[in-house]
């Protein structure tokens, strides 16, 4: 692919005017939100939208997220309902996408669906997202900002050190506050979580007043992000360490002794947030095995060792 030169946007008004011209334009700039840094395009817009996939390298059936400034701007582009009514009235903006069955002659780029008839959609929290996507005034496709397969970013460094180069700006705004992607809740048939993440399955399942179901195997293809090895740092990782071993990078969760730890006081919205950051960083610092502490599977924690999991899974 052609190099572009990559300018790093200040996070005010000007730069969010740049940011806006450069995405109406059709072309891609990486902008926080409060999960992950997301890499941007106008969703409406297939060359705009391949340019994404390209620039990440990212197989061409996996899907896209496309991001709204409201709620009712999400409306226009699909089939809403009671049920995603309820969970959009708790937590949007927040780290929640909703798949739904796509509105027909919508506009929205088959690229960004993959062909699928369902299209995720979410409003992010972070103000700054929200203003860039107010003065986009259509839909943002947003990927994580990150090659394909690679660690998701949660700092403005960790977008340069994987695009720079193949992506027109930056929106240089400092670390993301969750650190983790948006739980993926799939409302075009019963309830189920795609994705575990930033809004724990127990939460939504209270906004319902109904169980949701837990992805099955089929639902898979759906969502490739789900597919064995995503997330991956160079390093080896080796997980649920209850003791270390001699050569590993120990990164540790509570009252342990380690190299670098997630939360020492056990705190999963703090390990959650850190996980991302201290992967870039182990990796950076050439470690060859990371060895990490096991974490409770409750709340945010199904969310981190489903992460993790990835992370350690065998690669091609
Ligand atoms: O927090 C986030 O969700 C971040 C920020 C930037 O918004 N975005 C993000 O996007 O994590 P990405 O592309 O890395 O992950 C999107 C996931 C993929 O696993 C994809 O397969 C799934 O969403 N997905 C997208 N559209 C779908 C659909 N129609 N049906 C099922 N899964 C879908
Ligand atoms: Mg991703």
């Amino acid at each position: 692919m052609t190099q572009t030169e990559t300018s790093s946007l200040a996070p005010d008004a000007e730069g969010l005017a740049r940011a806006a011209e450069i995405l109406r334009g059709g072309g891609l700039v990486a902008f926080p939100t409060e999960t992950v840094y997301g890499l941007g395009a106008d969703a409406c817009n297939d060359r705009a939208v391949a340019a994404i996939y390209e620039a990440k390298g990212r197989p061409s059936f996996n899907p896209l997220i496309a991001h709204f400034p409201s709620a009712e701007a999400a409306q226009a582009y699909v089939q809403w309902s009671d049920a995603a009514d309820m969970v959009a009235a708790a937590f949007w903006p927040g780290p929640l996408t909703l798949v739904l069955p796509l509105r027909a002659g919508c506009g929205i780029s088959r690229l960004v669906t993959a062909g699928l008839e369902t299209l995720a959609v979410r409003v992010p929290a972070a103000p700054l997202a929200r203003d860039l996507l107010e003065r986009v005034g259509g839909p943002v496709a947003a990927p994580s900002a990150n090659r394909s397969g690679q660690i998701s970013p949660t700092r403005p460094e960790h977008v340069l050190a994987g695009l720079s180069g193949r992506i027109d700006a930056v929106v240089n705004a400092g670390r993301c506050d969750v650190g983790l992607e948006s739980t993926i809740l799939g409302l075009a048939g019963r309830p189920t979580l795609m994705r575990p993440g930033g809004i724990p399955r127990e939460a939504l399942e209270k906004a319902l007043g109904r169980r949701v179901a837990e992805r099955r195997e089929a639902e898979a293809i759906a969502a490739p992000g789900q597919m064995a090895s995503h997330y991956a740092p160079r390093a080896g990782m080796r997980l649920n360490a209850a003791e270390w071993q001699p050569g590993e990078t120990r990164l540790g969760f509570g009252k342990v002794d380690c190299d670098l730890n997630l939360s020492r006081a056990g705190d999963l919205t703090e390990a959650a947030a850190n996980l991302f950051e201290y992967l870039h960083r182990l990796d950076a610092e050439g470690a060859e095995v990371i060895a990490v502490s096991p974490v409770p599977h409750v709340g945010l924690g199904v969310a981190i060792n489903d992460r993790l999991s990835r992370a350690a899974a065998p690669r091609d």
